[in-house]
């Protein structure tokens, strides 16, 4: 018995989504599984940050521990005995949305193995559960791309959230460059509403510049025009500067894939560290942009984004 949930890239809006604008987002093929084993010695699992293995009764403070207890409680599972054997091909703690991956891998398998039948909708509330524990005030677009997959758009809403799909073409490659340097998003987070606490004029100036920037966004992704969504992320990177979740490794990056031909780039996910997106349509610049920063030392994903998801 096993489940999945999928990693996510941000084409636009990390941050901006938190305060209710809309932010898209894409299911990424780098994902977490959760197998389920027989076991007689409580509930125990592997946390895959820390590589510790934990048991949900005898360590309640790990945050492991609470995400499954929450998962638990909201399918409404009262099993006492079992393993989940956790693995993941993501990075973790880089903005590829692992915490969310987390969740749903969890909450599908356990889903599954107790012939549980969860629509995504379930899936989603149960995994922003989850989110919560990780990350105090998200917005919930992370869950909702690993659950639902393919691209998407997301807002934020008091009562409901809002979501709609993006069909593609044909999938488009892109390149996931990682910095090496991990974030806690909820920290992030914090340090992003102090700023526009601070510097309220500012971001007022730039929500607004963001609200035109997502609107033009989403015509060009429906419209699957490449050269027109790279020159939007690039100028949503130039807004995420403004909100200083930038840094000295990924403006190298950004420079890096630029001058091999990216056509876009940006910061995805919570910053500050974590990954860069690079926009590659087709395989030759795909691997040029990943050679060349694999050249310098990064670790790459070479990845495409808009497979269909399997239940359309
Ligand atoms: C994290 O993947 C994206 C952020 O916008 C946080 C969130 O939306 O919860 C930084």
């Amino acid at each position: 018995m096993s489940g999945v949930g999928f990693g996510k890239t941000i084409l636009f809006g990390e941050h901006f989504v938190v305060y209710g604008l809309q932010g898209i987002a894409a299911a990424i093929e780098l994902n977490t599984t959760c197998v389920y084993k027989e076991s007689k010695e409580g509930i125990i699992s592997n946390d895959l940050v820390t590589r510790e293995s934990i048991n949900v009764e005898k360590d309640p403070q790990k945050r492991l521990s609470k995400v499954i207890r929450v998962i638990l409680n909201e399918i409404g599972i009262r099993e006492k005995n079992f393993e989940l054997v956790l693995s993941t091909n993501m990075s973790l703690m880089g903005g590829m949305g692992s915490s969310a991956a987390l969740a749903v891998s969890i909450i599908r398998c356990l889903a599954q193995r107790f012939s549980i039948p969860l629509s995504n909708d379930a899936v989603n509330k149960i995994a922003f559960s989850a989110e919560k524990i990780f990350h105090e005030n998200p917005s919930g677009i992370d869950n909702t791309v690993s659950t639902y997959g393919g691209i998407i758009w997301f807002e934020k809403g008091k009562e409901k959230n809002k979501i709609g799909r993006f069909v593609l073409e044909k999938p488009v490659e892109i390149v996931l460059i990682d910095t090496g340097i991990i974030k806690d998003t909820a920290e992030v987070v914090e340090f992003v509403r102090q700023e526009k606490e601070m510097n309220s004029e500012e971001f007022k100036k730039i929500f607004s510049d963001y609200s035109a920037l997502i609107e033009k966004a989403k015509i060009a992704v429906t419209e699957n025009n490449w050269i027109e969504t790279g020159k939007l992320m690039n100028q949503n990177q130039e807004l995420l500067r403004r909100i200083k979740v930038s840094s000295p490794e990924i403006e190298k990056i950004i420079s890096v894939v630029n001058e091999n031909g990216a056509i876009g780039s940006k910061i995805t996910g919570t910053g500050l560290g974590g990954n860069v997106i690079a926009l590659t349509p087709g395989k030759k610049l795909q691997n040029k942009v990943s050679d060349a920063c694999e050249k310098i030392g990064y670790k790459t994903f070479k990845i495409s984004i808009g497979i269909k998801p399997k239940d359309e």
